[in-house]
């Protein structure tokens, strides 16, 4: 374990942004995490739990729902802990536990090659399962939370594991605790799933899945056949960050009271939209093509020209504060088209 200065993180953000952490570790077990965190905590006596502190120390996945405005003055902690283990429950049921830095999408194709379901949807999302429960990762109708079990975490005041079990974790749309008042206070260390050992789920709800599969020839899909026809849908929209940078969806899909999308909808009525209870929800991509940004580029950044919702780094010079930019201005044009505000999904650091 090296403590290294001034270290580039281009390579480790998925926009592919070229910053550098002032220190930068990668950590390969729990106990090394801890020693690190002492040893950083004595040269840099902050009050932990301040917003100081949550400054100072940024722990890092994938990087790929990261967007780096600027240097990082403190220290980056690179969480490499890996492993898997499992517990039977009971004749349909398995415990799955992995460490946070174990792949997403490995540790989905793992359990499918075990023929363990609940995961299948969420196949070929980037990123490391230590973060999955940070914005409740989510995909064609299935989130974690739906397979959730809890997660361990270590707790940055007192360096004492915690375990935080489903209700501790306020998961809603593409947040949590982690995101919110539990940021920059936890870092999760292992992330534990209850799946099915026989007679799965299978959700196929989701209507582009319900196409793929026709167009592969599959009437009865398995959970592995829905792990590909979801692996060919993503392919074919949305970007590969090895080839062009992006960090996926950039905003949220808005959600808006029905009385607000009732005005709306008399004005643009082929609007889409899923309606829950009192609220509606509405897709962001269709709001940022409506105004116009679908494939546009403003220097060395664009709206992605098969999903709106996806900001690239078009020439893979640009800047996290180009990005950021372009971002606000995508903001400004749906809010004076549409009333609607958008909030960015992507955690900007
Ligand atoms: P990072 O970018 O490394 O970190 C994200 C945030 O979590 C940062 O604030 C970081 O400080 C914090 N963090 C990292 N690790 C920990 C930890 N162990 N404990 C506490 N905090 C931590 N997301 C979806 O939900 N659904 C999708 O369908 C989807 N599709 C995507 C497609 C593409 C092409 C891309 C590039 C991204 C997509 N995303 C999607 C977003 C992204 O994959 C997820 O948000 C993923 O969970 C991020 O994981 P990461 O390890 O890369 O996180
Ligand atoms: N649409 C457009 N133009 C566009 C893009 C989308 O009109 O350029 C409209 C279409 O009507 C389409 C609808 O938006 O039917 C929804 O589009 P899509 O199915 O591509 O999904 P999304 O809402 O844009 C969400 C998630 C994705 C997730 C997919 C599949 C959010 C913010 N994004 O995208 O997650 O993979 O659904 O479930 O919820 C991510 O979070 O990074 C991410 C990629």
């Amino acid at each position: 374990m090296t403590i290294q200065e001034n270290y580039s993180l281009k390579s480790h953000n998925t926009f592919g942004v070229d910053v550098t952490a002032k220190y930068f570790v990668e950590v390969n077990s729990n106990d090394e995490l801890v020693e690190v965190l002492k040893y950083y905590n004595t040269l840099h006596p902050i009050s932990v739990g301040t917003s100081n502190s949550a400054i100072s120390k940024l722990f890092l996945g994938g990087g790929s729902n990261v967007l780096f405005t600027k240097d990082f003055d403190g220290l980056v902690i690179q969480l490499n802990v890996k492993g898997i283990s499992e517990k039977v429950l009971n004749e349909n049921e398995v415990l799955v536990t992995a460490h946070a830095g174990e792949n997403w999408h490995e540790f989905v194709q793992f359990c499918l090659n075990k023929d363990y379901g609940g995961l299948e949807n969420l196949s070929l999302i980037p990123g490391n399962v230590g973060t999955s429960p940070m914005q409740n990762i989510g995909a064609y109708g299935t989130e974690i939370k739906d397979t959730f079990v809890s997660c361990k975490v270590l707790n940055l005041e007192t360096l004492e594991n915690e375990e935080f079990d489903h209700e501790k974790c306020s998961f809603g749309y593409r947040d949590s605790i982690f995101k919110q008042e539990g940021r920059g206070k936890y870092v999760i260390l292992d992330v534990t799933f209850k799946l099915t050992t026989k007679n799965h789920a299978i959700k196929t709800e989701y209507g582009a899945i319900k196409n793929e599969l026709e167009k592969m020839g599959i009437v009865n899909p398995t959970i592995q056949d829905v792990s590909q026809a979801v692996i060919h849908i993503r392919e074919s929209k949305l970007p590969d960050p090895k080839v062009i940078g992006n960090a996926g969806s950039f905003f949220k899909n808005p959600t808006i009271p029905l009385i607000q999308f009732l005005e709306v909808q008399k004005i643009y009525p082929e609007m889409p939209h899923y309606p829950s209870g009192d609220l509606v929800k509405v897709p962001a991509g269709w709001l940022i093509e409506q105004c116009g940004w679908k494939g546009r580029r403003i220097g060395n950044v664009a709206s992605h020209e098969l999903q709106a919702l996806v900001i690239v780094n078009k020439t893979g010079n640009a800047t996290g504060k180009e990005i950021f930019d372009f971002s606000s201005m995508i903001i400004e044009s749906v809010k004076e088209k549409f009333g609607i505000e958008l909030e960015r999904e992507v955690n900007i650091i």
